[in-house]
């Protein structure tokens, strides 16, 4: 039976019934902030690509992180700028690293905010690569050292999550055992599990100093064409002990959060990268679209492709829209 009996419309014709039948909904503890902290004190950076973003410096974090909770928001992602970069990292992994002091300030000063980690070591490498560079590409298993030793350096500090963003193989394995041996077996692994060599982490690179000074990442992140193979990375970060997966970028992406969804039953996130975000702030500053407008479509349409909650630099934003 079809027209005229049937009429979509009918439930669509006010706000009331639109409400009554929504699908997706959004809610600020299902955002999550990055954030970037730099060493010093008083610092509120701007970064020139990403409107409303800046490096901070802990002191400017705590307020920050205060707001948000305030806010409802479900946590923040924290990225370090070190003093110095080297070729092994070291910056990623010292007990009294910009990042691990951040996150001693904020569980001091802020109770009850989620605070999760990026694993990763291009922000700390003097090449801007994620790992140890040998013969011109970034060995796997030496950088698998780094990462461990990283993770547990963020769980001692007390973060909540660590999120290894770095796509090694075996780096959610090398976590876990080092979290484990360490005494840190509830500390969950968020793990960057499908992340694509993507332009659009342009910006974040600005924010993050982190572009790599010779050649380009995609010899350990995936590439865009291939969606199947994201399906194998997920499963293999799951067999591994991977308690939460993200794909990265989002929007351009929806369709592996989708086919995610289908298939895993773990939490996913997705992350709406710098590029996502600067995009829609340029198209807003110069009113080609509705800035509110788009920061909330773009985020239902994250949430309804199968995301359980979304890693965006919209988060503060987004909660004052659906307050
Ligand atoms: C670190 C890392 C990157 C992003 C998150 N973690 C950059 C990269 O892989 O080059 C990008 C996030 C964004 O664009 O917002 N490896």
């Amino acid at each position: 039976m079809a027209f005229p009996v049937q009429r979509p419309r009918r439930l669509r014709s006010t706000e009331a019934i639109r409400k009554l039948v929504r699908e997706t909904q959004l809610a600020p503890s299902q955002f999550i902030l990055p954030l970037f902290i730099c060493p010093g004190e008083g610092i509120r950076r701007e970064i020139g690509s990403m409107p409303g973003n800046a490096q901070l410096s802990i002191d400017k974090l705590i307020n920050e992180a205060e707001e948000c909770r305030q806010l409802g928001i479900g946590g923040l992602i924290l990225f370090g700028i070190p003093e110095e970069k080297d070729e092994l990292a070291s910056g990623a992994y010292a007990s009294d690293g910009i990042v691990q002091r951040a996150v001693r300030a904020l569980k001091q000063n802020v109770k009850g905010l989620l605070i999760m980690t990026d694993v990763c070591n291009c922000e700390y490498t003097s090449h801007g690569h994620c790992g140890l560079v040998k013969n011109g590409d970034v060995d796997n298993d030496e950088t698998l050292h780094w990462l461990a030793k990283t993770a547990v350096s963020h769980a001692e500090a007390g973060a909540d999550v660590v999120a290894p963003s770095d796509m090694m193989d075996g780096r959610v394995d090398a976590i876990r055992n080092a979290l484990d041996r360490a005494g840190f077996v509830n500390t969950p692994i968020l793990s960057y599990a499908a992340k694509y060599a993507s332009v659009f982490y342009g910006p974040f690179r600005e924010a993050a100093e982190s572009a790599p000074q010779f050649g380009d990442r995609r010899s350990y992140q995936m590439d865009p064409s291939n969606a199947r193979e994201a399906l194998r990375e997920i499963t293999l970060d799951l067999e591994e002990g991977a308690d939460m997966i993200m794909i990265k970028p989002a929007m351009p992406y929806l369709d592996i959060i989708r086919e995610a969804r289908m298939q895993f039953d773990v939490p996913i996130g997705a992350y709406q990268v710098s590029g996502e975000f600067s995009m829609i702030m340029a198209a807003g500053e110069k009113g080609w679209l509705d800035l509110d407008r788009t920061v909330i479509e773009s985020l239902t349409s994250i949430r309804r492709a199968g995301a359980d909650f979304t890693l965006t630099y919209f988060a503060k934003r987004a909660a004052k829209l659906l307050a």
